[in-house]
This record gives C-alpha cells, sequence and structure tokens, in this order.
C-alpha cells in the first residue's frame, strides 16, 4: 500500500500540513460540486504559489479551436470546454498593509477537512507575517445541494500581538483563464461587474457559445461573533467586484465575513436580468442565513448518504476511499436536468475539458441507476436521446446514410470534439454501450415505456449505422468490421474486434427484438416508432437478421478464448511478469509504435465484453478469458481494474478480485498515478462502486429479479450497500457468515442470494447462507 498523506477516517479527510509542493493535488482532492457548479479548493486569500484556479458551471461551454497536426476530413472544429469561470471564493486579507499569503509568511500550523457527510470543506491555519504578528484563520465553505445556485463561505480572521489596521476584501473576479486554452485565448468576454448596497456582481459571457454568467455575493460581517454593520467601500470595475471593510483590530479579536453567494447562467434564465436575478438570490441566500442554508445543505447529503452509502467494517482506508468516490460522484451529477452529463474528472479541473465520454454509459450510469431515483438515470439516456440528431450528422459527415447515427466520442452539445482519426473514426465501440444503457435502464426499472417513447429511436439509428459499418467479407464468408479501435487503445486500426463486433451484433438484436415485441404487443406504438424512424420494417430488420447470424467473431480455439481481433495471436506473446518495472507505466517509457505493436492491453476490451453479456457464457469460458487477458493488461486507464476485479469475484477468486479492487479504491486520494493534480478520476470512480456491488455482492438484473452472490474479502469484518431494483431501496449486509437483504420500499422485492429465490415483502428481511 501507497503511503497515505490522509489519516484513515470513515467520514473526513484531512489534510495536516501545508505542503505546497502539493498545493495542485489537494487543490483536486478537496474540490466541491452540488451537480450545477464546482471548483477547486482554491484558497480564499491571495496565493502567489503554484496553484490551478478552477470554477466550473454545469453546461456552461467554450468551443476551443481544435489543433492537429494534420487535418484529416471528418475531424471537428472545435473541442468543447468547461471554461473557467469567474471566480467567487476570493478574499483578500491585509494586516497592518501586509498582505495574508501563504507562500510568503510563516505557517505555523495548517489543516484542511472534508467533511464527506455534510459536504463542507474547513481550513485553519495559524500564520505569522513578516511584521510578527499573528494571523489564526478558520475558513468553511459549502456549495449548497439544497439550492444547488448558491454556496456560502465563512472566513474568520483572529490576530494576536498588538493592535492595527485589519482589511478584508470579498471580491468576485472575471478576470480568469483556461490552463488547457489550445490558442491561449480568453474563453470570457463582455465582462461587467456592479454593485448594490452590501451586494455585487460580475458578468461575463463565453465566446462563440454566449452563455452568461452572473456571479453575486452579500458579505455580512461579525466582530466578536455579532453582527457589525461597517462602512464597506465597494468597488466594481469590468471584471471585478469587492467590498472593503477596514477594522482597527485588538489583540485577540476575531472577525468573520460570511460571503453569501449565487451563480446563475443563461442556461437556466433568461440572460436580460440576470444580474440583478443573481444578487437577489445572493441576498435570499443572506437572509436566510448561513446556519440555515447549512441545515438544508446537510439534509440533502443526508439523504444522498441514506440512498446509497456502503459501509465497510474492518478496513477504515477502505471505508474513507469508498465514501470519497461515493462523495465526489454525487458531487458531480444530480440527475435533475437531461442536458447535463459527467465529464471524466467532474468539477476538479480542466483536463477532459468537462464533456462527456462513454464513460458515463459503461461505467458511471449503474451507479445512479442503482443508488438515485429512476429519472436520473432516465436523464442521462434523455441526454442522448437529445443529442440523436448530432449524432445522425456525425454519421453523415463520416459517409453513413438513412438515418444511421454514430455518437460523439467526446462531446457536450452532440457534436463530436475529439479529433485523432484513430479515436474519433475508430472507437465506434461507444454506440453500443449507449445502446446497452438503455437495455441496462429498462432491466432495473421495468420502464418500458421509454423504448417506446424515446429508447427505439436511438436503438434503430445505432443499429443502422452498424448494418453500415460491417461489410461483408467473401474470404470469411462472415460479416466483419474493419478498422476500428477497441476499449484498448494501445492497439488501433484493427479488424474484427471481438468487443466491437459483440456489441454490434447484440445490439442489432436487442433492437430487432424489441421492436418485434412491440409490434405483437402494441401495433399503434409499433406504427408511432415506425413512423418517427422512417423505419422499413420489412427490409431493415431482415438485414440486421442476415448480419446477426453471419456475425465474424474471432476466436482462438485451441486456448478456448475470443480474440480481441484478428491479428492479436502474430504479436510476441509476453506477459505483464515480462516486463522491467522500471518501464512502467508504458505510456511513460514506450513509443506510441512500441505500445502499438505489443501484446500489452491498456484496458479490458474482450473482458468489458464478457463482463456486459455475462450470462451468455459458462464459467470455464470466463475463467479461460479472464486467465488469458489478466496478464496482458497493464490497466493504465483507471477504468480498467474494476472490470477486471467484478470477473474474479464471479470466478470466485476472491483475492485476485480484491487485489484489482484496491488498485481502484484509493485511486485518487492516494494518487497512485501521479496526476492528481489534474482533477479526479470521477469516472472510474464508480468503476469501484461497481467492483463492490456487482464484484464482492455479486449483484445482477436476472429475469425481472435482482440477484446476490456475495463474497467478502479476508481484510473486512463485513460490508453493506444500497441499492434499488423498480425503484425500491433495499440494504445488503454481507459477513464471513450470512447475507441479510431487507426491503426498505413498500413493495415487494423478487430476489435471488446464492441462487435461493424468494420475493421480500414490504419491510421484510431475510438472512440467507451460501
Ligand atoms: C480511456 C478511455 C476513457 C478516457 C476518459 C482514456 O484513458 O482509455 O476509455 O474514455 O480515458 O476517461
Amino acid at each position: 500500500m501507497i503511503n497515505s498523506r490522509f489519516q484513515p477516517d470513515e467520514w473526513k479527510i484531512t489534510e495536516t500540513r501545508f505542503e505546497p509542493e502539493n498545493g495542485r493535488d489537494s487543490e483536486s482532492l478537496f474540490a466541491m460540486g452540488n451537480g450545477m457548479m464546482g471548483l477547486r479548493a482554491n484558497f480564499e486569500e491571495k496565493y502567489s504559489g503554484d496553484t490551478l484556479q478552477g470554477t466550473y458551471v454545469a453546461g456552461v461551454y467554450y468551443p476551443d479551436k481544435t489543433v492537429v497536426g494534420w487535418w484529416k476530413n471528418g475531424y471537428p472544429d472545435y473541442f468543447a470546454k468547461v471554461p473557467n469561470a469567474p471566480s467567487w471564493t476570493g478574499i483578500e486579507v491585509t494586516v497592518d498593509g501586509e498582505s495574508l499569503d501563504l507562500a510568503v509568511c510563516k505557517v505555523k500550523s495548517f489543516r484542511r477537512i472534508l467533511n464527506m457527510k455534510e459536504g463542507v470543506l474547513t481550513r485553519t491555519f495559524t500564520a505569522v507575517m513578516t511584521s510578527g504578528r499573528t494571523v489564526e484563520v478558520t475558513a468553511c465553505r459549502f456549495l449548497s445541494m439544497s439550492e444547488p445556485e448558491t454556496a456560502a463561505l465563512s472566513y474568520s480572521v483572529k490576530i494576536t500581538g498588538g493592535e492595527g489596521l485589519l482589511v478584508m476584501k470579498p471580491c468576485l473576479s472575471a478576470d480568469v483563464h483556461n490552463e488547457d486554452a489550445n490558442y491561449g485565448e480568453k474563453f470570457w468576454e463582455n465582462e461587467s461587474a456592479e454593485s448594490d448596497g452590501p451586494r455585487a456582481v460580475v458578468t461575463a459571457q463565453t465566446r462563440k457559445t454566449a452563455f452568461v454568467v452572473a456571479t453575486a455575493m452579500e458579505n455580512v460581517f461579525y466582530a466578536d461573533g455579532k453582527q457589525v454593520k461597517v462602512m464597506a467601500v465597494h468597488e466594481a470595475n469590468r471584471d471585478f467586484a469587492s467590498s472593503t471593510f477596514e477594522h482597527r483590530y485588538h489583540s485577540g479579536e476575531v472577525f468573520e465575513v460570511r460571503k453569501y453567494v449565487a451563480v446563475l447562467s443563461s442556461l437556466n434564465h433568461p440572460a436580460e436580468g440576470i444580474s440583478k436575478n443573481a444578487m437577489k438570490r445572493a441576498s435570499e441566500a443572506a437572509l436566510k442565513g448561513f446556519d440555515a442554508m447549512l441545515e438544508s445543505h446537510k439534509n440533502a447529503w443526508n439523504e444522498k448518504w441514506e440512498r446509497g452509502d456502503i459501509i465497510i467494517k474492518g478496513d477504515i482506508e477502505a471505508q474513507q476511499g469508498i465514501r470519497f468516490n461515493i462523495f465526489q460522484l454525487n458531487q458531480t451529477y444530480t440527475g435533475e436536468d437531461p442536458r447535463l452529463n459527467i465529464g471524466p474528472k467532474g468539477f476538479t479541473g480542466e483536463k477532459y475539458g468537462g464533456s462527456t465520454y462513454w464513460d458515463t454509459e459503461a461505467f458511471v450510469f449503474p451507479f445512479y441507476l442503482s443508488t438515485s431515483d429512476t429519472h436520473v438515470a432516465r436523464n442521462l439516456l434523455l441526454y442522448r436521446y437529445k443529442q440523436l440528431g448530432r449524432a445522425i450528422e456525425n454519421a453523415g459527415k463520416l459517409g453513413f446514410k438513412g438515418g444511421a447515427a454514430l455518437y460523439p466520442m467526446v462531446t457536450m452539445n452532440g457534436e463530436e470534439c475529439h479529433n485523432e482519426w484513430e479515436i474519433t473514426f475508430e472507437e465506434i465501440h461507444r454506440n453500443g454501450a449507449i445502446a446497452f444503457a438503455i437495455y441496462n435502464y429498462i432491466r432495473h426499472t421495468g420502464d418500458k415505456n421509454y423504448l417506446t417513447e424515446y429508447g427505439l429511436e436511438v436503438l434503430v439509428a445505432i443499429s443502422r449505422f452498424w448494418a453500415q459499418r460491417c461489410n461483408w467479407s467473401e474470404e470469411k464468408k462472415k460479416y466483419v468490421i474493419l478498422g476500428v479501435t477497441g476499449p484498448n487503445e494501445y492497439e488501433n486500426n484493427v479488424n474484427n474486434n471481438w468487443y466491437t463486433n459483440t456489441l454490434a451484433t447484440w445490439t442489432l438484436k436487442y433492437t430487432s427484438d424489441s421492436l418485434e415485441w412491440l409490434r405483437s404487443t402494441s401495433p399503434v406504438k409499433f406504427n408511432s416508432v415506425v413512423t418517427r424512424t422512417h423505419l422499413d420494417p420489412d427490409n431493415e430488420l431482415k438485414h440486421w437478421k442476415e448480419i446477426i447470424q453471419n456475425m465474424y467473431l474471432p476466436v482462438h480455439r485451441d486456448r478456448g478464448i475470443f480474440l480481441q481481433q484478428d491479428g492479436y495471436m502474430d504479436k510476441e506473446n509476453l506477459t505483464v511478469g515480462d516486463l522491467d518495472p522500471a518501464e512502467r507505466p508504458l505510456n511513460q517509457h514506450w513509443s506510441w509504435d512500441r505500445i502499438l505493436r505489443s501484446v500489452f492491453i491498456k484496458q479490458a476490451d474482450v473482458l468489458q465484453g464478457i463482463y456486459l453479456f455475462e450470462e451468455e457464457f459458462d464459467e470455464e469460458t470466463i475463467r479461460r478469458n479472464f486467465e488469458f487477458y489478466e496478464p496482458r493488461c497493464v490497466h493504465e486507464s483507471s477504468l480498467s481494474p474494476s472490470i477486471h476485479s467484478i470477473l474474479a469475484s464471479r470466478l470466485h477468486d476472491t483475492d485476485s478480485a480484491y487485489k484489482l479492487y484496491l488498485r481502484t479504491a484509493r485511486l485518487d486520494l492516494d494518487d497512485y498515478n501521479r496526476e492528481v493534480k489534474d482533477g479526479l478520476h470521477v469516472t472510474s470512480m464508480a468503476g469501484t462502486w461497481l467492483s463492490i456491488v456487482e464484484g464482492f455482492g455479486g449483484m445482477r438484473i436476472r429475469n425481472d429479479r435482482v440477484c446476490f452472490n456475495p463474497v467478502i474479502p479476508p481484510a473486512w469484518e463485513s460490508y453493506s450497500f444500497m441499492v434499488r431494483f423498480r425503484n425500491n431501496p433495499m440494504r445488503v449486509e454481507v459477513n464471513g457468515k450470512k447475507v441479510t437483504v431487507i426491503n426498505l420500499s413498500e413493495d415487494n422485492i423478487p430476489v435471488a442470494v446464492y441462487g435461493k429465490e424468494t420475493v421480500l415483502g414490504p419491510g421484510a428481511k431475510e438472512n440467507f447462507e451460501k
């Protein structure tokens, strides 16, 4: 195990030292969000040391002009990025004319605590100014989970060692930039600032996309715990607004500013009047007050934990790790708005531009499906449904016709943003993950209406893509899919990637079966789907059937395994054990050319497919494939070990499952990959959740029943998790001796534990033994 910077604690992440060398890491790790907005843990006071300033507003993006070495037809013109937005945390502090700046003064003590139960970040420190004055600060902030366009922070200062002048200047600033801007451009324009009594606002508009964001504050000031009316000087210059409070301080007196913030964007409000509106909202927050706001915020978090907590006994590091992951997932996405999605880094950094990847459907979707109300997962599906037109356009640009859809590899508004041909044009398996999520949603929720109202339109369009993307091989007398990149990005332009071919065939079959089901159960609805999709039911379904029956799926007969792609066995047959540990990770030590020719797999590929369609394979087939591919996989995508861990649990190999789980459990907390400074791996955090619930817990949905097949890692005394089936919540508790399932709903829940089928009535609690 890596030495953690953080003390083990069930609910808290605590940093006990000021370590400027880890400054950016901590800014990512202590980032906060509420689905609507988020920010890195930048200090309130001035900081002249190394920092990545980051404030983000969900759904607001800037189309950053693409940079490529050699342009290829079909490349997108831009990469959509969630820009660093106007920052609202700033409180400049000067003591006797000297700026409080932790990079300059002597830091005597420093402590930062993220309370994950309550969603509150607290920082305390003692600093000695060059004048010799000692300054003690306590700063506390939260982004309201109950009123997601508002936030509050409290900042208190105590100076000892004499009397003098303290100046506190809460501010808002639109003078921000993105480090990852392709051409060093600023993403904002038309900045303006105004103040009105105790309130101020800064408004800015994204260039090109014209999203308007108004960030307002109202400040309330306290001296020794009592609210005081102080004369404040308000300043509002184009991209900066502040209120300046000056006080004569005496040794030991405590001064506090409470800053109430509202961030409104034109995504949700008319741009006209948005500044005034934001100021009004900041005032309303101030009127409600810090404690009342905090109370409703905590209650909202409490509800989230009641729905989706995982409790691990006997391993406090594991407990802290999984709660950190669940916390981050809930901070990133709350599922109330189908225009929003989950970027791989959430609101914790600029990498990946905050855009949507296949990560959503392949890894994150099951988390929200099992821990939130049905509408949350449905909104994630609707996000893609709303972008269907664009996906059809994307496919059209590549030469596909007749309503075929290729969803983008990376997107914000439905347009493709990625610009490497081997991914943009070839990593087409993402289309299959989107189709699978529809199936997964329906088997979990039973909401078949989704299929008729929305899902079939998406499925038909994706099926049309597959039907055109494959071709008949006279040589093989089979349909083949040529020139693709599977999930394993360490091979490009391969033929017949087993995962892609399997997913394509499955999508065609699921779409055909769903259409036939609808035709027989509701001809009216079937006709409506036909009309909406311009489907030619006889000819198109006939063609799909022909493909389903004749798709080429590469196998290696002697080894009894599925072949990752046609040429895989031509490679030099090495395993990870043959690698010099000093050369890992390969992507930092080997040339790309060497990686591409090697046998080493970046992330689950064949095994990703076996994970999705596990019930179609017997245990021995799963074992042979696992035993072949796991030793060849370097897991250089954080998304990978969790899938392998789930399969190891399925194979009753709890030791391997646990080892693989450990590679994801505290990935960011302990910064395994030395890159947490760029932001957290939010989407792969869902993988850790999966490796507990679907891996150790063995949760599956089979034949309209929720099934569990739990194992327990030897290091744990017990664990329990909360999940929903058909929107009915239940708790599953596992210890070395028995499994207890508690139905927390008012409905019957059909379950099977270790193969024993039963129906749990409302409130029922039943024990199962292996
Ligand atoms: C992985 C992709 C993933 C992306 C964003 C890459 O390293 O190979 O599968 O979509 O990261 O998480």
